[in-house]
């Protein structure tokens, strides 16, 4: 190719290395493309494919570039070490030189190989950054106590996107600059700990929660068990039985009413909370229907609401801990005894294991270790007792997290009203309208809930309710026949 005197032109791609550079260039160029593409067409991409996508494939690009740079300046060293004796030992390929064919073939079907893997491995990273794998394990430690709780939800079949990312072009650059910021911290160690409640910015329920949950189902009432143990040395139980009245916010699917009113369907409850975890809400303004506006104010609270950020409440406003509910100890030791977990023959096992479950520890294996200590004691030569407390254990590693600093203190759960004011935050009787005459409603015991039974001393069946007799609607069908579609057959 070259004559020997003429002055050496360097070619940047006559050279095996350079040539491999130039694959591996290519091919985190396809791949960058293709994760690009998956992202763009997908619904709900991870934010943590924005890693891959800005991070690992641009790593290949600049190793590629390496690789072609090196492979170029290894070829000039020869090209000059050669002069002006041989000929440059440029990449020559000769096709009637078997060794040149083999390499060729060698060269081509590694190259294509590459690319197919490439291709491969851009398809698996997609999935695998949307995965709740990825989102919660990969990123451990920071993740473990959310994805621990998941893990135990009823959530646990919801990819962690589903809730957290939502679709839409900007959700997706956000989430993807997000992602990025995340790895950050994580390698930086800066994350905070806990992980800060509530997500600035969470996607609004509208375009997560009823992608699923419809909300203008009428849910009725729901029957709800609640079986707690007292402190004392027998651990006392106390059953109490509520059917809670759910309701409905749609009109047109049953009559609007009960919890579930406030669902912004046709109601609109907009709130101010002026602390960071939304627990002190001091002012709640209602448009109903009609367009009629009433707000109501706790006394203290005299500013002016333009001044503070107003939210609309949503699912989340209520259902805060759908998929990362962290129990208190009393109420996961009173689950772990009514289904037998925990022995509660062992006297007084509720208040030992919430108090044990209760201490500040440093690390998990130092609270482990310690619960084994503590109940041991306690409870000298008590059979079964390493069942109990194996039980206690699992209720620390599931809910406790000192590493990360979670648990249920620094997550309130605003379903109820026991460990944390909850609805309570509003239905106090303590927000009034301003000539102070009436205050929300719904805050008598029997409002929200009734009452269905209360038993202290036994733990009752959470299936077995009070038995009365149905009486038929048509008093002279009464008792007649068993079979009801003798006469309510629809083919008759
Ligand atoms: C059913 C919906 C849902 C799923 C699925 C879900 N989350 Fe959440 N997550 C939430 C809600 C709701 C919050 C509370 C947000 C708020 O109050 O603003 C939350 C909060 C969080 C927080 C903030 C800390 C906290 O506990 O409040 C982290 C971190 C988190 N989720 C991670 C994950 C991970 C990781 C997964 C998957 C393993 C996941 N989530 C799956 C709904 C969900
Ligand atoms: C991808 C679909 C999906 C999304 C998104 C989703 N859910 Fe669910 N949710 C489910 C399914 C499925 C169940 C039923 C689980 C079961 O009973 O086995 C469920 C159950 C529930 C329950 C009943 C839990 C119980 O204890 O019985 C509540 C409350 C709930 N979801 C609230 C929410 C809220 C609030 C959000 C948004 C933050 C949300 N869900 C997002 C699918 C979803
Ligand atoms: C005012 C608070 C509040 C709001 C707002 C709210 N819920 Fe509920 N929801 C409840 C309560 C209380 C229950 C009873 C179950 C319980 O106590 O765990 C319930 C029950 C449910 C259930 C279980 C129904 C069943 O049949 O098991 C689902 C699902 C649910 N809510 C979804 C939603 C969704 C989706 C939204 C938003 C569109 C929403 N909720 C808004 C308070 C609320
Ligand atoms: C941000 C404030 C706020 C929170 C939190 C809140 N509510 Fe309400 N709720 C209201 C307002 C305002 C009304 C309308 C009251 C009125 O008309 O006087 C209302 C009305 C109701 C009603 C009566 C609906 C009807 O049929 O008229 C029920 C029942 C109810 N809420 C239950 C709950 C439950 C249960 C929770 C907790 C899971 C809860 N609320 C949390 C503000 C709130
Ligand atoms: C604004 C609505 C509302 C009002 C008013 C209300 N509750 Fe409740 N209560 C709830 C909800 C919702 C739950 C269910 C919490 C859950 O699903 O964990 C609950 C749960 C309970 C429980 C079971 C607690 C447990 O965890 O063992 C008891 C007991 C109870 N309420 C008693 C009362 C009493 C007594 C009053 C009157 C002082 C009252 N409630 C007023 C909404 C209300
Ligand atoms: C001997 C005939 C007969 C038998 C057997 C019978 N029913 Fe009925 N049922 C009637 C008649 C007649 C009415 C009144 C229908 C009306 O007024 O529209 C009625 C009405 C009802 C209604 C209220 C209206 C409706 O259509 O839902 C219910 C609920 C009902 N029956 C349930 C049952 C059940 C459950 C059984 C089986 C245990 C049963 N019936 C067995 C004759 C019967």
């Amino acid at each position: 190719m070259n004559s020997k005197n003429a002055t050496p032109k360097y070619s940047l791609f006559r050279n095996w290395l350079s040539l491999i550079g130039l694959v591996v260039t290519l091919g985190s160029l396809f791949s960058f493309a293709l994760l690009l593409t998956f992202d763009a067409l997908s619904s709900e991409a991870s934010p943590y494919l924005g890693i891959l996508t800005f991070v690992v494939s641009p790593m290949f690009l600049v190793f590629g570039m390496l690789l072609i740079g090196l492979g170029w300046l290894m070829h000039r060293r020869q090209v000059h070490k050669s002069l002006p004796g041989s000929p440059p030992p440029f990449l020559q390929i000769d096709f009637t030189r078997a060794r040149d064919r083999r390499n060729l073939a060698v060269f081509f079907a590694g190259g294509l190989v590459f690319l197919l893997f490439a291709a491969m491995g851009s398809y698996h990273t997609y999935h695998f950054a949307e995965s709740e794998m990825f989102c919660g394990q990969t990123c451990h430690p920071p993740m473990k106590p959310e994805y621990t709780a998941y893990t135990n939800s009823p959530h646990a079949r919801v990819a962690c996107t589903a809730c957290h990312v939502g679709p839409g072009p900007t959700s997706f650059v956000k989430a993807k600059l997000n992602g990025v910021n995340q790895l950050q911290a994580t390698l930086r160690n800066t994350y905070h700990r806990p992980i800060k409640t509530p997500i600035e910015g969470m996607r609004l329920a509208q375009e997560t929660c009823e992608k699923c949950h419809w909300p203008k189902k009428f849910v009725g009432s729901l029957d709800r068990t609640f079986t707690r143990f007292l402190s004392d040395d027998d651990n006392t139980p106390v059953t109490t039985r509520l059917s809670l009245k759910v309701g409905g916010g749609d009109p047109t699917h049953g009559p609007v009413g009960g919890i579930h009113w406030h669902m912004n369907l046709g109601n609109k409850v907009e709130y101010i909370a002026t602390d960071e975890k939304r627990q002190v809400i001091p002012w709640v303004r209602l448009t109903n229907t009609k367009g009629e506006v009433t707000e109501f104010r706790t006394k203290d609270f005299k500013d002016d609401p333009a001044k503070h950020t107003i939210r609309s409440m949503d699912c989340m406003a209520c259902h805060n801990r759908p998929a990362h509910h962290f129990r208190a100890p009393g109420d996961a030791v009173d689950l772990a005894m009514s289904i037998g977990k925990i022995d509660p023959k062992l006297k007084a096992i509720k208040k030992n294991a919430v108090e044990v479950l209760s201490q500040d520890y440093a690390t998990e294996a130092e609270a482990l270790s310690k619960i084994a200590a503590s109940l041991k004691t306690n409870y000298v030569n008590a059979a079964n007792l390493d069942a109990s407390i194996a039980a206690v254990q699992q209720i620390y590693r599931q809910n406790i997290f000192p590493e990360m600093k979670a648990s249920w203190k620094v997550y309130p759960d605003n379903i109820g009203h026991k460990n944390w004011a909850g609805c309570f935050r509003c239905h106090d009787g303590q927000h009034k309208t301003a000539d102070g005459k009436s205050a929300i409603g719904a805050s008598d015991c029997n409002d929200c809930h009734t009452v269905i039974s209360q038993v202290k001393g036994s733990m009752t069946d959470p299936l077995e309710g009070k038995r009365a007799k149905f009486e038929h609607p048509d008093a002279a069908s009464e008792g007649t026949a068993r079979d009801c579609t003798t006469c309510h057959s629809v083919s008759q």
